[in-house]
């Protein structure tokens, strides 16, 4: 069955290229973003493994840990993070699972049949300190990834878990926010003391309270 939002994201115990690891204790009391590769030596994943290495300093700012998978071995994926070296002019510096029996695939509902019976499509999983999934996405294997929005989904997933606030189309960090409806008119000023407008009645605005 597939995961949704608020499930629990399974553990499991994983060959990676960093060694075996227990998902959990990987995570520990970090957020987390476990995204899947159609598979290795295939151009887009190539871009994808690449760019994610060279932003690894931005999650590590939001506290974020890094995984990906892809459906071949070990020493496949050894070979391919020297190619994404090479060619990304980076270091793949978080690990890949190798998933050669899709068990963790199958886990995460990241295999698709009508799309390909075989290998996986490009899923993402955001995942909280609490184990929960708070965001999936799923792309095809001809699209590759935006990592700019990913960390800019982090960052509203982050601010909102702390704050009565929602952010609005296109919101980057430092824009204004959205006000949640069940907060009160009368109780705005004592939560949101940098001040509010309001737009319309169920439309309030007001300065990312975080900054
Ligand atoms: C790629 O990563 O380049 C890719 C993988 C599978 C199908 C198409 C493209």
């Amino acid at each position: 069955m597939a995961l949704r939002l608020g499930d629990t994201a399974p553990n499991f115990t994983a060959e990676t290229t960093h060694g075996t690891l227990d998902f959990y204790e990987y995570l520990g009391d970090s957020w987390g973003i476990f995204f899947s590769h159609p598979g290795d030596y295939t151009p887009v994943c190539t871009t994808e493994l690449g760019t994610a290495a060279k932003l690894k300093a931005d999650f590590d700012k939001r506290n974020v840990k890094m995984i990906a998978l892809s459906v071949d071995g070990i020493d496949s994926h050894h070979g391919w993070v020297r190619d994404i070296n090479e060619t990304q002019s980076t270091e793949v510096n978080y690990p890949i699972v190798a998933d050669e029996d899709k068990k963790i695939s199958i886990l995460y509902d990241m295999i698709h049949p009508n799309a390909s019976e075989n290998v996986t499509v490009r899923s993402v999983f955001i995942i909280g300190p609490d184990k929960k999934i708070k965001l999936t996405l799923t792309y095809p294997a001809s699209t590759g990834r935006n990592f700019q929005e990913l960390l800019r989904v982090i960052d509203s997933l982050q601010l909102t878990a702390n704050y009565s606030v929602a952010t609005p189309a296109d919101w980057k960090h430092g824009e204004d926010v959205v006000i949640t409806p069940a907060v009160k008119n009368e109780d705005i000023p004592a939560k949101f003391p940098k001040g509010h407008k309001e737009i319309k009645p169920y439309l309030r605005t007001t300065p990312q309270p975080n900054l």
